[in-house]
């Protein structure tokens, strides 16, 4: 029989894939999106507005969509993007989404909210960044920018939208919580879902023991299941430009802001020293009823000058990334799809939905009449409502 992940014909059949293998709550986990959902239509109508116009009769035999970005030769401009508590749906899941962005040459961001030491990763798949959540503690911050650099980090996110955690309705309403509470109700959800349970859950225990929040701070960070979880990730209200000055100065690597919705904050993000920025509204997972990410990217492009832009948030098709490249990013982060495919096929899943995605990008540029996704200019695209 062959593995569930083959049947995946596209990055959205992994979420209904995932449904039916992760109990209900780590599904609301990584699915929801906050408040009302208004970001997240808002993506999708970004999208839906920005249309493609293929050139026709060009030879596009030796395309390629090989990226060059923050001094390394990328084989696509996608990247995986980071995500907390990886290694709850999936057995080993920072290592499985590392490795197979490894070997499939695309950056992987480890989360600072992993149940994985950042080491580990960075010792089993090179290259891989590091992002972090920072308090405005010095010795906290550091800490965490120290042990990056001893790890052999060489790229460093600072997520810079999450001041105070969005409000997460659906996770009460999908009874999920950290500290992951045990439950009868939850002891259930899991005899119903065995392969998740057996192979993830229960190997993790046997074989790594509770896991714990590993990556937030200069320590070892407290089981899931201990009460003063939250407290553990600090106040991150205070954290500031004056912040970010400080940690240019004391890390040698490549410093990106992850967040960025504002222009001027991209001028900011250049002047205090950064190598590049990610346009992202975090999945629609903080403030509901942003503008949606490829809405601000060209103000956001137009703003940074010379520095390297990203994008991420409800990017799922490779005619979705190369709208993105041709309103001015250079990398698309994407998150969940890629965490589905390692809970339902682990490495091979990764790398089959990163196949996926890839072959829609050399499909598309054949038929947009493109050899590299960066000639894609601004008059392959339309805007509808542009034109009124
Ligand atoms: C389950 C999950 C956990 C996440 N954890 C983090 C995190 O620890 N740090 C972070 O900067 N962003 C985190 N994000 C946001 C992603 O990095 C990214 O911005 C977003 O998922 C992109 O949108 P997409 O999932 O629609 O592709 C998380 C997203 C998901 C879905």
């Amino acid at each position: 029989m062959s593995d569930p992940y083959s049947q995946a014909l596209s990055l959205n059949d992994f979420q209904t894939l995932a449904r039916r293998h992760l109990p209900s709550p780590l599904y609301t986990y990584v699915s929801g999106t906050c408040e009302d959902g208004l970001t997240h239509e808002a993506n999708r109508a970004a999208l839906r507005r920005v249309c493609l116009v293929p050139r026709i009769l060009r030879d596009t035999t030796s395309r390629t969509a090989e990226t060059s970005l923050l001094g390394c030769a990328w084989s696509a401009p996608i990247g995986i993007a980071p995500m907390g508590l990886s290694a709850l749906m999936a057995y080993r899941g920072d290592i499985v989404l590392a490795r197979a962005a490894l070997a499939e040459r695309i950056p992987m961001v480890i989360s600072a909210t992993a149940l994985t030491r950042l080491e580990d990763v960075a010792r089993i798949a090179p290259g891989s960044w590091f992002q972090a959540y920072l308090p405005a503690d010095r010795a906290w911050i550091d800490g965490v920018v120290d042990r990056a650099a001893d790890a052999g980090i060489g790229t460093l996110v600072l997520t810079a939208d999450l001041p105070a955690a969005g409000n997460r309705e659906y996770l009460a309403r999908g009874r999920f919580s950290t500290p992951l509470k045990p439950s009868l109700r939850l002891a259930l959800d899991g005899l119903t879902h065995p392969r998740w349970l057996f192979g993830t859950f229960v190997r993790t225990l046997m074989n790594q023991g509770m896991p714990h929040f590993e990556n937030s701070m200069p320590g070892r960070g407290a089981p899931i299941i201990a009460r003063n979880v939250e407290r553990e990730f600090g106040a991150r209200d205070g954290f500031s430009w004056k912040d970010v000055a400080h940690i240019r100065s004391r890390w040698k690597g490549h410093l990106v802001i992850k967040g960025v919705l504002h222009p001027e904050d991209a001028r900011l993000a250049a002047d205090a020293g950064a190598d590049a920025v990610i346009v992202s509204c975090h999945g629609s997972r903080q403030l509901d009823g942003t503008i949606a990410s490829l809405d601000a990217l060209p103000g956001v492009v137009s703003a940074a000058g010379p520095l390297p832009v990203m994008i991420d948030s409800g990017f799922r098709r490779g005619s979705d990334v190369l709208k993105a490249i041709a309103l001015g990013a250079r990398m698309v982060f994407i998150g969940r799809p890629f965490l589905y495919a390692a809970a339902v096929g682990g490495e091979a899943g990764v790398r089959h939905a990163v196949t996926l995605l890839k072959a829609e990008l050399d499909r598309n540029m054949a038929m947009l009449g493109i050899r590299t996704p960066a000639s894609l200019g601004r008059d392959q695209i339309h805007i509808a409502g542009d034109d009124r």
